[in-house]
């Protein structure tokens, strides 16, 4: 099938890429040129696993193009994604400029014939007939006859449907959620519209591209708009919240002299709760989480209605980014002219993302604390990325980090950290501090090495 994705940031530049991999015929469009100029060469603007590989494999195989040029991408799709980003205002709210630009672009370039218009940005919940308005504006601007904005899109010739898709990948194993997704979910009042959409999805839903194909087909939600764009705001929240409870019982096993690891491995087996989202740690981070959660509460309250537990969820994140800073305390006592070492940047690993990650709280609350920060992040140490961050010098290794560190805080749970040369690292420290902010480090490992350990919840 033809598709034009409009917005190359993770969601649209993966959607993008993995669908031309599946077989479909794809225009990324987006209007910074730079970026697009990266991705003309074969080469992703963003740090993702695998995705170079699909995007070369793609273009190689004249699937996957990329343009500034809106009106090429509309012309050619059938189905068009508007994928482009919705950042949170100050107030909470989406900022919905994006998605309304784009639709007005949609608008104004659409010809005769049928067309899905496709919101994968998560979108406020009733966005759904928004866009379609919006895309209607743009239509009739082109040509004003008096009547209503529909009288004047039929008589151009002009048929769309609007659908919601929204999407539920993971930074960091996008590539991956994208081909083995738990469900699709398409939204849309007009059965025509799914109908195309659910045969775009086909090898996806078939499995053809799944780590494992002999699962059987992914399951389809096939439902009105709202439901669909509430489903994704629902999930986000859940497992936000379900965080924040392992986070809390954290803080009371802490004060009991529980440990939550057994905790959550005793809770998580439990079917009706599960294993999943259910890490003690330093909070919660991100593009998503934050966002949406705070929308849903927005959304909630512009409806008359007190999103209290929601509330609470975010309440309990904020603090949890203090709990590190006081752990340092309770070791250190004074820190003011301490060296404190962060291990892990970004807001989880596997990615270069460092948007509202906990890492930069704690920098920040450091500073005022008059303690001197210095970070590694396997990614932002080797890519420069960090180079703008201030309050924080960023080390090239590991062992450079810990040479006259007063403690060392575990931020990112990347992979790499729980086999360095921690024997070595306690020797270049004042003080061998290992605060470990996902207790995801081998406790007994670290005390031989010489370190006196903290974890989150399992003192
Ligand atoms: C999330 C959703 O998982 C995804 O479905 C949605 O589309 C976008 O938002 P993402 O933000 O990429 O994805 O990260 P995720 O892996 O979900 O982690 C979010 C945050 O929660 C990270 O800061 C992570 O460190 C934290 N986390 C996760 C915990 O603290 N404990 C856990 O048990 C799991």
């Amino acid at each position: 099938m033809r598709v034009c994705v409009i917005g190359t940031g993770y969601v649209g530049l993966v959607t993008g890429a993995c669908l031309a991999y599946t077989g479909h015929h794809v225009i990324c469009v987006d209007n910074n040129e730079e970026k697009v100029k990266v991705m003309k060469s074969g080469r992703s603007p963003i740090y993702e696993p695998g995705l170079s590989e699909i995007m070369q494999e793609a273009s190689e195989a004249g699937r996957l193009e990329f343009t500034t040029d809106l009106e090429y991408g509309v012309s050619h799709g059938e189905i068009l994604f508007i994928a482009v980003g919705t950042p949170p205002l100050p107030t909470g709210e989406s900022d919905t400029r994006y998605v309304e630009a784009v639709a007005r672009g949609i608008g104004a370039h659409l010809q005769k014939g049928y067309k899905v218009i496709v919101n994968k940005s998560t979108v406020p919940i009733g966005s759904g007939d928004w866009v379609r308005m919006i895309v209607l504006d743009g239509v009739t601007e082109r040509h004003q006859n008096g009547g209503t904005k529909d009288e004047t899109a039929k008589q151009l010739g002009v048929e769309f449907d609007v659908v919601s898709n929204p999407e539920f990948l993971r930074e960091g194993s996008a590539v991956y959620d994208t081909f083995n997704p738990d469900r699709i979910v398409l939204g849309s009042n007009n059965p025509r519209a799914l109908k195309l959409m659910e045969e775009l999805y086909q090898p996806i839903i078939q499995r053809k591209f799944a780590e494992d194909a002999s699962l059987p087909p992914v399951p389809v939600v096939l439902t009105d708009i709202s439901s669909a764009e509430m489903i994704k705001y629902a999930a986000n929240a859940f497992l936000a919240t379900k965080i924040s409870f392992i986070n809390e019982i954290a803080n009371v096993c802490d004060r009991v002299g529980a440990d939550v690891v057994q905790v959550s491995k005793g809770m998580g087996l439990d079917s009706r709760i599960g294993t999943k989202f259910l890490q003690a740690g330093i909070g919660w981070g991100g593009s998503c989480f934050p966002k949406d959660v705070s929308a849903m509460v927005h959304t909630a309250d512009d409806y008359g209605y007190d999103a209290q537990l929601l509330k609470a969820a975010i309440e309990v994140n904020k603090r949890q980014r203090q709990i590190a800073i006081e752990k340092l305390q309770h070791e250190l006592k004074i820190l003011k002219g301490k060296t404190v070492g962060l291990l892990g940047l970004t807001f989880k690993p596997d990615t270069d993302d460092m948007r509202d990650a906990p890492a930069l709280n704690l920098i920040e609350q450091l500073n005022r604390l008059g303690a001197k920060v210095k970070a590694y992040d396997p990614i932002v140490s080797q890519t420069g990325i960090g180079q703008g961050l201030s309050g924080v010098l960023v080390e090239t290794d590991p062992e450079r980090l810990a040479d006259g560190c007063d403690a060392l805080v575990l931020v990112t749970d990347w992979k790499q950290f729980q086999s360095l040369n921690y024997e070595k690292m306690a020797q270049l420290m004042n003080h061998a501090v290992m605060i470990d902010g996902r207790n995801f480090l081998d406790r007994e490992m670290l005390q031989k090495a010489g370190f006196r350990y903290v974890g989150i919840g399992r003192s």
